[in-house]
């Protein structure tokens, strides 16, 4: 079932910035649509959306106030339609973003949901029973309906979390997850998904997935409660595919998602590869891939040796990777994320090594994220061919250094980040060791050393990715019966009897016989 996430390589859009096509400064789906042939040559052969749902955009459109309906700035429900064919055609899926726990305060349902009076809406989100009583370990709003009651927020304060009931009830106003308003929450949300689905998309990116029921320390309520939303959609859209955002592959596979990300928080390090102060890709070379290689261990076998955890480039969260990586040592996060278990995503412009903006104000509640969602770099036309409108109106300031890196630019250098990623695009779609469902076994992730090496493995076909961030030649002891190397970064890396060495930033991938 939905098969094609074993081959499947993502490409984060963040609609904001990726193609303006109407000259207001404000990407659309139209601009969408016009890069997805892009999208494809880069070797891409799935997309996940960020939120285009009707929103005030407190928080980027994870502030939904109306399900249904494509934001009117980007286009409208037959745009979204066509966007579907389109990507179809091209054998493209395409995820949107399903924001299950909370919504916008402007969403009708809150609004009926404030009333005194007790209407269908009343239990729909989480509110405690007078002005005076506060939920306990939630932010909440107060003091700002007719009705007597505190309301508990997920995220931001304008983010009002969805009642799914609480694991453990120890206030009178909790609700059990199989009281009435829970479960008209969680059918609502089922027609959420039914809806875009029949039109044609293939699935979901799901916001916050892990924090859905309330009181629900070690995520059993939350689990059960996918579990039925698995259910419904193995008896009306078998193929649908669902990722969570979630960070625990251990409970959310469990929970029916077919793939969960690796994020900055939760138990496994994702946040010393690329980033902070000593990543493990900068040519520094003092980093340390050994706690992640254990904990990513650990998560894949409590998952049966499924693990399926995607590691993403960076998102519309996280800092832009080319902020601490230099276009080089990119190309080793690269061979890395695109040689990994689960699937890889790449987050628009990391191909090309786009920069973090400094230095801007906040837009749509971005704060600090703002600088990584700025407006994409495709050539020397004006606004960087994203937008006709003029350059104070676009969505945000876009990267205006004259080096800044351009898709025309990366396309025309031979030994371009983009070529790199091209190339390791195609070499994953050519080996299924390399793909999602692959085996992995880390073969050398030594505490603060250099290289580290992996096999991957599928059926009869066996590969040993060895990368060398470092800018020093390092060396591990080998024996094994080497074939081809399929890929090669840098200077490769040179097999003897015993031992593998490898000169500093480079990297090679070799097919292991029998
Ligand atoms: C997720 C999104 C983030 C958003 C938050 C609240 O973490 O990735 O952008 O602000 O959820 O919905
Ligand atoms: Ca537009």
């Amino acid at each position: 079932m939905a098969k094609w996430l074993d081959n499947a390589i993502f490409y984060e859009i963040y609609p904001q910035s990726f193609q303006d096509t109407n000259g207001d400064g404000i990407g659309d789906l139209q601009g969408i649509i016009s890069r997805l042939d892009y999208i494809k040559e880069l070797g891409c052969n799935a997309l996940w959306i960020n939120p285009c749902f009707v929103s005030p955009f407190g928080d980027a459109g994870y502030d939904v106030a109306d399900y249904y309906t494509i934001a009117p700035r980007y286009g409208t429900n037959a745009d979204a339609e066509r966007l579907f064919k389109e990507a179809h055609k091209r054998g493209m899926h395409v995820l949107l973003d399903l924001v299950p726990g909370h919504t916008s305060v402007e969403h009708k349902w809150f609004k009926e949901s404030m009333k005194a009076e007790k209407n269908e809406f009343t239990d729909r989100y989480i509110w405690t029973n007078n002005v005076w009583d506060t939920p306990e370990n939630m932010a909440y709003l107060r003091g700002i309906a007719e009705r007597d009651g505190s309301c508990a927020v997920n995220f931001f304060s304008m983010q009002p979390s969805l009642n799914y009931g609480f694991y453990k009830i120890d206030k009178p106003w909790q609700q059990p997850v199989d009281a009435p308003g829970p479960v008209a929450t969680l059918e609502e949300m089922k027609n959420v998904m039914r809806f875009w689905l029949t039109m044609g998309c293939d699935g979901f990116r799901v916001d916050m997935a892990g924090y859905m029921v309330k009181n629900d320390e070690d995520g059993k309520g939350t689990i059960e409660l996918w579990k039925k939303v698995r259910r419904f959609l193995d008896e009306e859209f078998p193929e649908a595919a669902m990722v969570s955002e979630w960070g625990e592959p251990d409970k959310s596979l469990l929970g029916g998602f077919h793939m969960d990300f690796l994020l900055p928080f939760g138990p496994i390090h994702y946040a010393e590869l690329f980033r902070g102060k000593n990543p493990y890709f900068s040519r520094k070379g003092q980093g340390d891939i050994s706690q992640f290689a254990e904990n990513y261990m650990k998560s894949y076998e409590k998952t049966g040796g499924k693990g399926l955890i995607c590691i993403p480039s960076g998102n519309h969260d996280t800092d832009r990777m080319a902020r601490t990586l230099s276009q080089e040592e990119m190309k080793m996060a690269f061979a890395f994320l695109l040689s990994m278990p689960g699937a890889p995503f790449i987050y628009y412009g990391d191909e090309i090594g786009m920069r973090y903006v400094e230095n801007l104000v906040s837009v749509e509640g971005g704060f600090n994220r703002t600088g990584s969602r700025s407006p994409m770099q495709w050539d020397g036309g004006v606004n960087a061919g994203f937008s006709a409108a003029p350059k104070h109106k676009l969505y945000i300031r876009q990267d205006e250094s004259a080096d800044r890196p351009t898709v025309q630019k990366q396309m025309e250098e031979k030994d371009s980040l983009y070529h790199e990623v091209q190339k390791l695009t195609a070499l994953r779609q050519t080996h299924k060791a390399l793909q999602s469902n692959g085996g992995i076994a880390f073969v050398y992730a030594k505490e603060n050393a250099y290289p580290m090496a992996y096999m991957r493995d599928f059926e009869e076909e066996k590969i040993l990715v060895v990368l060398n961030p470092s800018e020093r030649e390092e060396s591990f002891e080998w024996s094994g019966k080497a074939g081809t190397i399929i890929y090669t970064q840098g200077d490769g890396i040179k097999i003897s009897e015993d031992k593998i060495t490898v000169p500093g930033g480079s990297a090679g991938f070799i097919e292991i016989c029998g």
